[in-house]
């Protein structure tokens, strides 16, 4: 069976290892099977940054950068760009007289991030409503399958809502319900073991870091406070680097030996963290080479990323004529 596979990142900054482990993985292994389109989500990462779009503009081609750095090929996969498909922002403005303010304001996961960034009475109104944007998105593609973290499942929730709503409205099945597509490993949190990872709370390791800045993340991360001793007893629970160690080291068995061997004690810190430190620096370093490669062509980047965009042009204009078909606004075309 082939899926229509969906996803897209936030063009916030350069994706790191949560992404990786999230999702960015998953989706080397599905594009050879499924028909698979990634999106540079640069509209969603306005939604917060509406008075800095710089941080956007000069992130674009870093995210199309860490996508061919990880072996997501252009031949296999559309990657194109949010902002250069009309077609998402017209699904959007339809699908937001779907859904009520209640039911964004109960959206856990932008309910937590409204919370964690204090917008109170400033929060900007796009930013409520990004989950609609990401509907428009998904539907956009018919997509089938969704590989997200955890954090978007709310997203996908709200998706199919929209999607049940507007199909029951004008009674055809026009667009087409998702189910995510969870990685084994759940949510990569950050290096001090607070909250996920992720580049503005300073707790990342990002796809191009330097051996150095690998080595230097490694060595300070957060392992068990009350390992004073090398031979006493240490906790794995919560331990940083025996959550990487399972995320990221492929010998399961030697993880779980030294998971032993700590809880007994006489295991120390820096010995574990070098083992982490291996296959860290064994993962990140052909990624680095092949990123750097990729960005000091912008040129090529550029292009590559409006071949997929007219792709998925051509697609997500045929849902949205659909859409204003069933809902009789079709008119006519000024094309
Ligand atoms: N919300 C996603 C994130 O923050 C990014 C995103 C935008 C997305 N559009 C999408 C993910 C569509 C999946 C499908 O990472």
């Amino acid at each position: 069976m082939s899926y229509t596979i969906l996803t897209g990142d936030r063009a916030t900054g350069p994706l790191h290892l949560g992404h990786f482990v999230g999702s960015l993985r998953q989706r080397v292994e599905l594009q050879h099977q499924h028909n698979q389109t990634v999106m540079v989500a640069d509209l969603q990462g306005l939604t917060d940054n509406g008075n800095n779009p710089q941080k956007i503009s000069a992130n674009v081609l870093n995210v199309v950068a860490d996508y061919l750095a990880v072996g997501i090929d252009p031949h296999k996969t559309t990657i194109c760009l949010q902002s250069a498909l009309p077609a998402l922002a017209e699904l959007t403005m339809y699908y937001l007289n779907l859904v009520s303010v209640a039911r964004l304001e109960r959206n856990p996961t932008v309910k937590n991030e409204i919370a964690e960034k204090d917008f109170a009475r400033s929060l900007p109104a796009g930013f409520l409503i990004y989950p609609v944007s990401q509907a428009a998105d998904i539907t956009a593609f018919g997509a089938t399958h969704v590989p997200v973290g955890e954090d978007q499942l709310p997203m996908l929730e709200q998706t199919n809502e929209i999607v049940r709503r507007f199909n029951h409205i004008v009674g055809q099945p026009i667009l087409t319900e998702c189910q995510p597509l969870l990685s084994n490993v759940g949510r990569l949190p950050g290096l001090d073991g607070q909250g996920k990872m992720s580049k503005s709370r300073g707790n990342a390791i990002p796809l191009g870091a330097g051996a150095d800045e690998v080595h230097k993340a490694v060595m300070s991360m957060f392992t068990d406070p009350g390992h004073l001793n090398v031979s006493d007893p240490g906790r794995v629970e919560g331990n940083m680097v025996f959550t990487y160690l399972d995320a990221f080291c492929e010998d399961a068995a030697l993880v779980a030996e030294l998971k032993a061997h700590y809880r007994r004690g006489g295991l120390g810190d820096v010995k574990i963290k070098r083992l982490l430190e291996d296959c860290l620096q064994s993962l990140l370093e052909p990624i680095r080479t092949r990123r750097a490669e990729f960005i000091a062509d912008k040129g090529e980047l550029t292009r590559i990323l409006q071949h997929g965009t007219r792709r998925a042009h051509q697609v997500s204009q045929q849902t949205l004529q659909q859409v204003k078909m069933a809902l009789g606004l079709d008119f006519f075309s000024l094309e």
